[in-house]
């Protein structure tokens, strides 16, 4: 059995009255891709801000690779590996692309001041092998000088994961990542990703569960706070409250009203 790389126990957090997620268990493997899925404000983003740091949880734990890193500031959790989230503003945009990618590369790789990430500095590492490979790999050479405030919202995607993965996390956490996007950008991304399997540990937050049920291993199911069903994808959706509560679907009409199919 490979490595437990994040461990949630009982974590709670409550916005006032609203208990947005509500004591959850959850065991990620390392090199393990693991979906979390659930409707609207189902908890999924506020479990991602917990496990990150971003948020302190009101109960439970969170463990890394068996460490207690529950009162951890995000920075902390960084320092030691543990994730880098993929964020929508995690970009430079008035950089180019290419400059974006040696900004996290130096930053994974040099343990360094903020002042040795001038620009002056970085330039001279545009060629390192690595970022070259990871503009290939993300399909962005084309884009490679231009602004990033010029870019489509697909190839701007492309560059956010592309930086998280160059950055070298533990573990590369999606919040829904190809939200937004058109089905031939999804594509790409998908295939992109499908190629970090097995390389990675994975942990993808998707809204549109038909989009990632080639990809992920393992399914987990939120809603209203809660994990209701943890497993792989046929068991997860055939699962009775699964039905009733994320596909909306009454056992005595057999038809999903879910959006998100
Ligand atoms: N900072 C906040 N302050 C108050 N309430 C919040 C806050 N963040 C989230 N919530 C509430 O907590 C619940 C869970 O929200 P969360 O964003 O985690 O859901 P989600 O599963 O990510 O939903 P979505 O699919 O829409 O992204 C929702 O009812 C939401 O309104
Ligand atoms: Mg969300």
């Amino acid at each position: 059995m490979s490595t437990e790389i994040i461990k949630t126990v009982g974590v709670t957090k409550c916005f006032g009255a609203l208990v947005a997620v509500d004591r959850v268990d959850y065991s990620l493997r390392e090199n393990e891709v693991a979906g979390i899925i659930g409707s609207n404000g189902a908890g999924k983003t506020t479990f991602f801000n917990l496990v990150t740091g971003y948020y302190p949880p009101d109960e439970g734990s969170i463990f890394y690779k068996g460490r207690d890193v529950t009162r951890m500031t995000p920075q902390q959790r960084v320092a030691l590996g543990m994730t880098r989230t993929f964020q929508l503003t995690s970009t430079f945009d008035n950089l180019a692309v290419i400059d974006n990618l040696v900004l996290v590369y130096f930053r994974a790789h040099r343990d360094s001041t903020l002042l040795k990430l001038l620009l002056s500095t970085c330039r001279r590492h545009r060629n390192e092998d690595k970022i070259v490979a990871t503009l290939e790999t993300f399909d962005l050479q084309h884009v490679r000088d231009r602004l990033v405030k010029n870019l489509s919202l697909g190839e701007k995607r492309r560059l956010e994961i592309a930086m998280a993965v160059l950055a070298e996390p533990q573990v590369l956490m999606l919040d829904e990542p190809l939200a937004g996007l058109a089905e031939s950008e999804i594509k790409v991304i998908l295939e992109v990703l499908g190629r970090r399997v097995g390389k990675q540990t994975i942990l993808i937050v998707e809204h549109k569960i038909s989009h990632v049920k080639d990809f992920v291993q393992r399914l987990t199911v939120m809603h209203e706070g809660r994990v209701i069903a943890d497993g792989g994808y046929e068991e997860c959706l055939s699962d009775p409250e699964v039905r009733r509560s994320y596909w909306q679907i009454d056992t005595e009409q057999e038809g999903s009203k879910h959006a998100a199919a």
